[in-house]
């Protein structure tokens, strides 16, 4: 029943969409849900790469027994433990018990901790291949991308990257899969959050997987989220080399805390110094009106940053604390950044957030500004100077 989009020579698309979800990992909005991809290569054996959430496993099992058309299913590559990805293997395997699990030894091992699954595998090692008629398969261990037992898979003749969550990203697949059929304005973004909220603190893995992926040629890449990378594959990796080395562009995130919008107008100031210099790329976050998930894109996004808190309590406005500590855990690296604070009677937000520009070792540009009660002009000038000064910095960087 179900037409089954042919992504390369015998290699079809059988996964689903999730438009139920509210949250991935319960954490990170999907307000255009996500798709979890999975491919069936038909070849002179016939293999399956990763399976979806068990939520979609009727979905997918009727769409794999489509796929295969009365053929039995020989192998499933597993290059992904994850449960969006892994959920439904024990159904699979219910339904063909005489398929071969093709995976490595971590992901063995979770395959028995999670489904208590331990017999029909068929381990691999990096670099190892599998024949399976007229291709080979390969494999490239990707470990902390962004889990130990992730791989990815080569399709050596059609010369396609099944990469798991690498180069993935949220949104459902409206009809097109491929890159090339579809209109892609929403997924860039997405890509970069994507990469931020789940990836973000694993950059070394990601070059070290890049790095041994430099000589290879890759026509297509299958991720496990969004759509097929094709017409778009040098974007995609380029995207991934500049985010995994915390590379910046030219532009500024400025995040702030207020309850009364005196920490605001600091904010405006700001803005409005770094736009009379030259700066195009400015995202205003409010942090209480705004997703982290958000927030975390345009951090790994720009060069600059620029942070803003009340005085709460002798601390930091809560989410703004909160939203460092999740900077710090990606280990995000190489940003500029200024801060600002406001206060009432004893001022101690300025004071925490030079203790974690210390902390994290980000490039301080320009001079804290706090501000006692109501704006003055002195502060209102101040404000403007650090954004001044932070499009600078970015100009000549
Ligand atoms: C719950 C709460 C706790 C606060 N704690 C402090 C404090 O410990 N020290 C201080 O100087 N001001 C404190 N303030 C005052 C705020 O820092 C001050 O009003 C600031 O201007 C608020 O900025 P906003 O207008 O951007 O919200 C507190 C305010 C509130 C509502
Ligand atoms: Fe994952
Ligand atoms: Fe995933």
């Amino acid at each position: 029943m179900y037409k089954l989009k042919e992504i390369t020579d015998k290699v079809y698309y059988v996964g689903v969409n999730d438009r139920t979800k509210e949250r991935f990992e319960n954490l990170w909005p999907l307000p255009h849900g996500v798709s979890y991809n999975s491919y069936l290569i038909m070849d002179e054996k016939t293999v399956l790469i990763d399976t979806v959430d068990i939520c979609y496993s009727d979905i997918f099992l009727k769409k794999v027994a489509d796929a295969l058309g009365g053929r039995k299913l020989d192998y499933l590559v597993v290059d992904h433990m994850e449960p969006d990805h892994a959920g439904s293997i024990r159904l699979l395997k219910e339904e063909h018990p005489d398929l071969k699990i093709v995976g490595n030894k971590i992901a063995f091992g979770m395959l028995d901790g999670y489904h208590g699954i331990k017999d029909g595998l068929h381990e691999v090692k990096d670099g190892d291949t599998l024949s399976i008629g007229s291709r080979e398969l390969k494999f490239f261990m990707a470990p902390m991308v962004h889990w130990p037992e992730v791989m990815f898979t080569y399709d050596m003749k059609e010369k396609t990257l099944f990469s798991a969550d690498a180069f993935g990203t949220y949104g459902t697949l409206d009809g097109g899969i491929i890159d090339s059929e579809i209109n892609l304005q929403r997924f860039w973004g997405e890509m970069i959050r994507y990469y931020s909220n789940i990836i973000g603190k694993y950059g070394m893995p990601v070059q070290k997987v890049l790095g041994k992926l430099a000589g290879v040629e890759i026509k297509t890449i299958c991720s496990t989220h969004g759509p097929v990378w094709r017409e778009h594959v040098q974007q995609a990796v380029g995207l991934y080399d500049r985010l995994s080395r915390y590379e910046g562009e030219e532009g500024v995130t400025i995040i702030y805390g207020t309850m009364y919008g005196h920490t605001e107008q600091m904010a405006d100031a700001i803005a409005f110094g770094l736009a009379e210099n030259g700066i195009k790329n400015i995202a205003m976050h409010n942090v209480s009106n705004v997703h982290a998930s958000y927030i975390l894109r345009d951090v790994f996004k720009y060069k600059g940053l620029v942070v803003g808190s009340p005085t709460y309590s002798n601390q930091l406005f809560p989410p703004i604390d909160a939203l460092l500590h999740q900077m710090e855990l990606r280990e995000i690296k190489n940003r500029y950044v200024g801060y600002f604070g406001s206060f009432s009677w004893a001022g101690a937000a300025v004071k925490r957030l030079a203790a974690f520009q210390e902390k994290i070792g980000w490039e301080q540009v320009g001079s804290p500004v706090e501000q006692k009660q109501g704006m003055k002009e002195s502060i209102y000038e101040a404000c403007i100077a650090l954004g001044a000064e932070m499009a600078g910095k970015l100009k000549n960087n």
